[in-house]
């Protein structure tokens, strides 16, 4: 069998919570392969919202495994207390949750590093959810790192102290920087016993042994292409490869294992945190959207910038990942609209630019607009795409002739039943 990858094509929040928990029921494993708590993947069902930040969205479907896999970072503190936040629902984590041996943990200080790094760099900080992610995957390449398999060692509290050591070095040299690493210690272990109890497993043979049974997998990024290490805004961006890639990586999966690749895109886009963005609209109109839309970060609250669909961004994003096909979401959002908008191309000291160039930042560059008449009516109560606005199936249109992939599920409201078939 493959694996099939589902990612976001944008700057993170693209709805990616949202399609992985109403495609659950086709798979047997659900995997997350990258990034950790920065995440925040909404899902919505039955009238309740849930905010997942480490646990793989497949989490409610019983007789479905989900696998935090080896290129996930952990923080144990927030672990438990997603698990915890899951407690009313009964589920049985030990038939449901499978953990990585390998993959790393968060320290309280590498949340500290964080804090201390974005401190430092002052206006031209990232905009890190301070999380710890950078840090951690800073000890993970400067081969430093502890992983899940070491809390199982008798010498587990040796290397952690070893590593807290070098820590403190490393935060003297942030000035005035003040800290108390003792009083996080309690709850991280506390965090380390809970995971103790869950089910660690060599993930990559687990996977490929399901793979050779015929399970069923589907691989769910975090963040978005945008934010790719190596691919994305650099230096704002996030430390792992959130691109089809990275589920190889992420899960001792080799390439010629990936199936279909699912690329999700907001109707028009956001970004949260620092770095640039092209048709970012910081205007009554971006304020539009970012009203309509509930535009606000899942883990941290803040505000999400908001603007036109970007076109040149978008392909880019298509080429990294191989995508084989679309869900666009948040049409709805759009519905305040009577005209649209989409980035075509940009305009470089005059010069027509479509591939996505280096340095976004350092140029003299125009967005150019192609405007598309709106829909400009409610769709959060449709539930056949064969009856939506024609002008909606015009955008689709026009949106699947630009990037060249079919777009399979239109989504017109957060919650599960909100979701359109186009296939
Ligand atoms: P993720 O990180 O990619 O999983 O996305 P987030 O959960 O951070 O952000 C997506 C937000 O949009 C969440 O609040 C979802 O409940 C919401 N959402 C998802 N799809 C739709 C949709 O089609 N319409 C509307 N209005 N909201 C949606
Ligand atoms: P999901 O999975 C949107 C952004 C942060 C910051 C940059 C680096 O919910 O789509 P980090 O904490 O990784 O050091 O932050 O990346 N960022 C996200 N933006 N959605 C996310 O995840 C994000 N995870 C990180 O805002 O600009
Ligand atoms: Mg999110």
């Amino acid at each position: 069998m493959k694996v099939d990858v589902l990612l976001g094509l944008q700057w993170g929040d693209e709805g990616k919570g949202k399609i992985v928990d109403v495609l659950t029921p086709e798979y047997d494993i659900i995997a997350r392969f990258q990034g950790g708590p920065n995440a925040g993947h909404t899902l919505e069902f039955e009238g309740i919202k849930h905010v997942l930040h480490t646990i793989p969205s497949g989490i409610f479907h019983s007789n479905v495994i989900n696998l935090v896999g080896n290129g996930v970072v952990i923080d144990p503190v927030i672990f438990k207390a997603e698990l915890d936040k899951l407690a009313p629902f009964n589920i049985d984590f030990s038939k449901r949750l499978y953990i990585s041996k390998k993959a790393h943990l968060i320290l309280p200080s590498h949340r500290l590093l964080d804090a201390a790094s974005e401190n430092a760099k002052g206006k031209n900080k990232i905009g890190s959810t301070l999380k710890g992610i950078g840090p951690t995957y800073m000890d993970k390449t400067g081969r430093n790192g502890l992983r899940v398999g070491d809390i199982f060692s008798p010498n587990f509290k040796e290397k952690y102290n070893a590593l807290v050591e070098k820590h403190i070095g490393m935060l003297k040299h942030y000035e005035g920087f003040e800290y108390d690493i003792k009083a996080q210690e309690a709850a991280w272990m506390e965090g380390i016993e809970v995971l103790r109890k869950l089910h660690a497993v060599d993930s990559e043979h687990f996977l490929n042994k399901a793979l050779l049974e015929g399970k069923k997998v589907l691989a769910e990024g975090a963040q978005g292409t945008m934010l790719d290490i190596d691919f994305g805004t650099y230096p704002f961006v996030t430390s792992s490869n959130t691109v089809t890639a990275g589920t190889c990586t992420g899960l001792g999966i080799a390439p010629t294992r990936i199936g279909k690749v699912i690329g999700i895109f907001k109707a028009y886009c956001t970004r949260v945190g620092s770095g640039p963005f092209p048709t970012e609209l910081d205007d009554e109109v971006g304020e539009a959207i970012r009203k309509e839309g509930r535009e606000f970060g899942a883990t941290t609250g803040r505000p999400r910038r908001c603007g036109w669909i970007d076109l040149v961004q978008m392909r880019y994003a298509i080429m990294i990942n191989g995508v084989t096909e679309l869900s666009m979401m948040k049409a709805d959002v759009l519905s305040i609209f009577d005209k649209i908008y989409a980035c075509t191309h940009y305009l470089v000291d005059g010069e027509k630019v479509t591939d996505f160039p280096f340095d976004v930042n350092d140029l003299n560059f125009t967005p150019v607009y192609e405007e598309i008449p709106g829909w400009n009516c409610d769709l959060t109560q449709l539930d056949d795409y064969s009856v939506a606005p024609n002008e909606l199936k015009k955008y689709v249109s026009y949106l699947e002739e630009q990037l060249q992939v079919p777009i399979r599920v239109v989504s017109v409201g957060p919650d599960r039943k909100q979701t359109l078939s186009n296939a």
